[in-house]
């Protein structure tokens, strides 16, 4: 495992994934394992330090998983690594992730379902991005929603991408 680890620690993408864990979302684990998926730096959980871990399906293992004790916290440690967050939420004001330019460095910052992102943690972000829909629902699934994310994220800045027009800067 360890060996495994390591090897993951050489190619991760400088992108954390942060989710706000007020209410034990039960999507917590599914997001974990999408970071896993997306080679994602650190999944950063913000509130109860429990989470609920089925949904990782043991990838949790492989990834880096941390406690932050809310998101006074997570501030605290983003600006302390001068990396900005990126609150992920269709809000008022929100910018189409389509049309975003994502910072290579960054966490995205994800909310619950039910409540979404708290007001402290739209607050604090440096940009709010929304995943354009087009059907009557008004949000979709948050590990759905990180998913997108992170993909949106490795199109833009993953070396292993192919471009048009020569490799990926
Ligand atoms: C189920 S949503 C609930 C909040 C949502 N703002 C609402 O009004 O229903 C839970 C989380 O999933 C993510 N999410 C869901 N749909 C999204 C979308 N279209 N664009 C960006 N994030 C989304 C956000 O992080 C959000 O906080």
């Amino acid at each position: 495992m360890d060996a495994i680890v390591a090897d993951l620690d050489e190619q991760r993408h400088p992108f954390h994934v942060a989710i706000e864990n007020w209410q034990h979302d039960m999507n917590i684990g599914s997001i974990v394992r999408s970071a896993n998926a997306f080679a994602a730096d650190t999944v950063q959980i913000v509130g109860r330090r429990r989470w609920n871990k089925r949904g990782a399906m043991v990838t949790d293992r492989y990834q880096h998983v941390e406690h932050r004790e809310d998101v006074e916290s997570l501030v605290a440690w983003a600006r302390a690594e001068g990396i900005p967050i990126i609150a992920i939420d269709n809000v008022p004001g929100c910018v189409p992730m389509e049309t975003f330019d994502w910072p290579e460095r960054c966490v995205m910052l994800f909310g619950q379902e039910g409540p979404g992102l708290s007001a402290e943690a739209i607050d604090a972000a440096e940009a709010v991005v929304e995943i354009t829909q087009y059907g009557s629902t008004r949000s979709i699934n948050a590990s759905a929603a990180a998913a997108v994310a992170m993909y949106s994220w490795v199109t833009k800045h993953s070396p292993l991408v192919p471009r048009v027009g020569g490799p990926a800067n």
